[in-house]
């Protein structure tokens, strides 16, 4: 099989290639990604020693570049990693996410069908159904997306759909809940709070912080994106789900207690806006379908990223790149803290 996998230096992406890489070391790999500020080459140190593996810098959005890249490569099928992904950036700056996340998905699925590919994957978030109190979202539910970023993801989800009812293209789309794990960029909420424990700084934490999330270690999603481009339904969603639902300041009080740091770290901040309260996901499809299932407690999953993060400190240090500072100067201003 020829796969071409976009967004694959980023954290689910960079974890997937890996994954893919081990597990079928003979098939071609074709890596396109733009290396915004959150892909990072580094991710994928030592990929480019093996046989059959190829980077090519290139933003999806760009449908002169992306039809090159398919006449090109011939894939057998496409696993779409490529979006922006920070909720609160896009609650900041829409336009770059309707350009990736809805626009960019179009120019792919075009170049799809063009070129005959056999399975398109599209990775979309249980963050496209919105919030629930009480019970779990099946693919069916309707979605109701709560700010720029689910709602750009709910648009491409729907043109994804609709390029298999109206061209048969062979579309499937996995919906996953929070992922954690190494090479995860530390603007996210797991390793925000690692990287701030580990060097004493404050943890903004959103409103009364009992959000809750459902967590999934990223190697259980590998294997279940793995499991859904051999066999899932064209034309099907698949919800992938960590069965680990945790308050967001439960989350933090565990990490902390682990690096042997005060709960005085913790402030808490005026709410994001369009905050949802909490996600949780129903999947018994894939667990009938395909046989998947999570492997990785909370508990191990936690303590294995944060041995990972603790290894790895000079890369969490070279993703505070001077984009990304600035970035939070004004963003942590606007939440009323200090940097530090
Ligand atoms: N992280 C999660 O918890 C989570 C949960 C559910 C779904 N998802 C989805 O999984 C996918 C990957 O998420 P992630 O957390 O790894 O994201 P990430 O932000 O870590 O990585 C995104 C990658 O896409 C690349 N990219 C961005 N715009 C691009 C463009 N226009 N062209 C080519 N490449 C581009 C970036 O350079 C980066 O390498 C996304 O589609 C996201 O919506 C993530």
């Amino acid at each position: 099989m020829k796969i071409l996998i976009t967004g694959g230096c980023g954290f689910i992406g960079s974890n997937f290639v890996r994954y893919f890489s081990a597990k079928y070391p003979s098939e071609k790999i074709l890596n396109v990604d733009k290396l915004t500020y959150a892909g990072n080459l580094q991710n994928l140190q030592g990929m480019d020693k093996r046989k059959g593996y190829r980077f090519v810098k290139t933003d999806i959005a760009s449908a002169r570049k992306m039809k090159d890249i398919f006449k090109n490569f011939r894939p057998d099928a496409v696993v779409n990693f490529a979006a922006e992904t920070h909720v609160d950036r896009s609650i900041y700056t829409q336009g770059v996410f309707l350009k990736t996340n809805f626009i960019g998905v179009g120019v792919l699925l075009n170049c799809a069908l063009e070129y005959g590919v056999e399975k398109f994957v599209h990775i979309s978030t249980d963050e496209v159904y919105g919030s629930i109190t009480r019970g779990n979202f099946r693919e069916d539910s309707v979605l109701n997306p709560s700010n720029p970023y689910s709602a750009s993801k709910a648009a491409a989800d729907g043109l994804v759909l609709a390029y298999y009812k109206t061209y048969g293209l062979p579309v499937v789309i996995t919906r996953s809940s929070n992922n954690y794990g190494p090479y995860q960029f530390p603007e996210k909420f797991i390793p925000l709070v690692i990287f701030n424990a580990m060097e004493n700084k404050k943890i903004p934490v959103y409103g009364d912080g009992l959000q809750v999330r459902d967590w999934l270690f990223v190697e259980d999603n590998c294997r279940a994106i793995d499991l859904v481009l051999r066999g899932g339904k064209a034309g099907e969603i698949y919800n992938i789900g960590g069965q680990h639902e945790r308050a967001n300041i439960q989350v933090i009080k565990r990490i902390l207690k682990i690096l042997h740091r005060p709960p005085t770290l913790i402030e808490h901040v005026k709410d994001r806006p369009g905050h949802d309260r909490r996600y949780a996901l129903s999947i018994s499809k894939i667990r009938r379908q395909l046989g998947w299932q999570p492997r990785v407690s909370f508990e191990s999953g936690i303590a294995k990223t944060m041995r990972w993060y603790q290894k790895n400190r000079g890369w969490l240090k070279n993703t505070q790149t001077g984009a990304y500072r600035s970035f939070y100067r004004k963003y942590y201003s606007k939440l009323g803290l200090s940097e530090t």
